[in-house]
């Protein structure tokens, strides 16, 4: 049986509550705030609701609730109110305080269990639900120590630290041909295909985690054979039709290896992401050899760049409300981003072509 504390100054009413909830509960009794408060201590954790007066001599109800939110029991712990004829004023400012229900009297039996009964249920329910979260909060931090100390171990390791400076190459040489293929465009055509370029090499933390995400060995030589995205580089173009140009030349270079193409442009994801994905095999050249790097090269123009970073705050965001109707509206965003990218290519067009007259 769960217990029950019943708080009230006036004996005849602890008497009348004791006998109409003795068959379901262990009813513990006190006669003012104070002792309520003792009673609690005493049985930390073995409490299941709180009858509670409000007007009580030495201590009263208001000064019981503030003690039990101190201590940190309030949201575990049920509260109800004996309510007298309280003004509606009182009985908000109580359910302000986090006060679950209100008992009126006279006591009206099946009503007085009923409201208990589905106290009870409802905190069962949500202190359920409260533990199911920190058990999974606890299993993702441990989770994430684990992967972090494995992450460490690999920047510990000599051939890790080497493989990343060769990633770290093909960075390098990537950007530069890049900037050679802008500069010599913008002295042919008068105009840059690019805007930008942003780089980026992966974590230590981010490699462990996909390569046992993906089930592949945990190992440096895995990480080189595995992984297409260590090495990550992100241009930034003003119009669609640059990406396609700047892409294609860059994957038709003699020593460059078009791996994998994704073209999220021409097949948006569902969510309205675009972007061209290149996967390239790239030499760099060390002083004894030649070796050939994965390179992620991912292609965007700046607005779809700027609804890229956006949608990714979201996905790795906790506790955004109306998820779904972001969603919505990001999709949408993303429509339009396309329909306005394909119009500014428009725009460019006429100018150029009055340009030539
Ligand atoms: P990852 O395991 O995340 O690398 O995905 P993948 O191997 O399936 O490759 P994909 O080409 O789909 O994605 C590669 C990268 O593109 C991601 O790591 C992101 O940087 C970016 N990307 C892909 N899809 C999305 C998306 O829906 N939103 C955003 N913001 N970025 C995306
Ligand atoms: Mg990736």
């Amino acid at each position: 049986m769960q217990k029950i504390l019943v708080v009230d100054d006036v004996e005849i009413n602890r008497e009348l509550l004791h006998n109409i909830l003795k068959d379901d509960y262990i009813i513990e009794m006190a006669g003012d705030g104070e002792q309520a408060i003792q009673k609690l201590k005493e049985n930390q954790g073995k409490i299941a609701a709180i009858l509670l007066d409000l007007q009580m001599p030495k201590k009263d109800g208001f000064a019981v609730i503030a003690d039990m939110k101190k201590n940190g029991w309030m949201p575990k712990l049920p509260v109800l109110v004996i309510s007298g004829e309280y003004s509606v004023e009182v009985e908000n400012q109580c359910f302000e305080l986090g006060v679950s229900d209100f008992i009126h009297k006279p006591f009206e039996s099946s009503i007085v269990k009923n409201r208990i009964r589905n106290t009870l249920e409802l905190f069962a329910y949500k202190n359920q639900l409260e533990q199911k979260v920190e058990e999974q909060e606890e299993k993702l931090k441990r989770q994430h120590e684990l992967i972090e100390k494995q992450a460490q171990k690999l920047r510990r390791t000599e051939s890790f630290n080497r493989l990343m400076m060769e990633y770290r190459a093909a960075i390098r040489e990537v950007e530069t041909r890049l900037l050679v293929l802008n500069e010599e465009f913008s002295q042919e055509y008068n105009r840059n295909p690019f805007e930008s370029i942003k780089s980026r090499l992966k974590t230590a933390t981010s490699i462990y985690e996909k390569l046992e995400r993906k089930g592949f060995p945990i190992a440096v030589e895995s990480i080189r054979e595995n992984l297409t995205d260590v090495a990550g580089v992100r241009v930034i173009c003003s119009f669609p039709d640059d990406i396609y140009r700047l892409a294609g030349l860059f994957a038709k270079q003699d020593d460059i290896v078009l791996l994998r193409e994704k073209d999220y442009i021409k097949h948006p994801k569902s969510n309205g992401y675009r972007s061209l994905h290149h996967i390239l095999s790239v030499p760099i050249f060390l002083s004894k050899e030649k070796k050939y790097m994965n390179v992620e090269v991912q292609f965007r123009t700046i607005a779809m760049d700027f609804w890229a970073s956006l949608e990714h705050k979201l996905k790795y965001k906790k506790n955004v409300d109306n998820t779904e109707e972001i969603v919505g509206q990001l999709k949408a965003c993303a429509d339009s981003i396309e329909a306005l990218d394909y119009q500014m290519q428009e725009i460019r067009n006429k100018i150029d072509r009055s340009k030539r007259f």
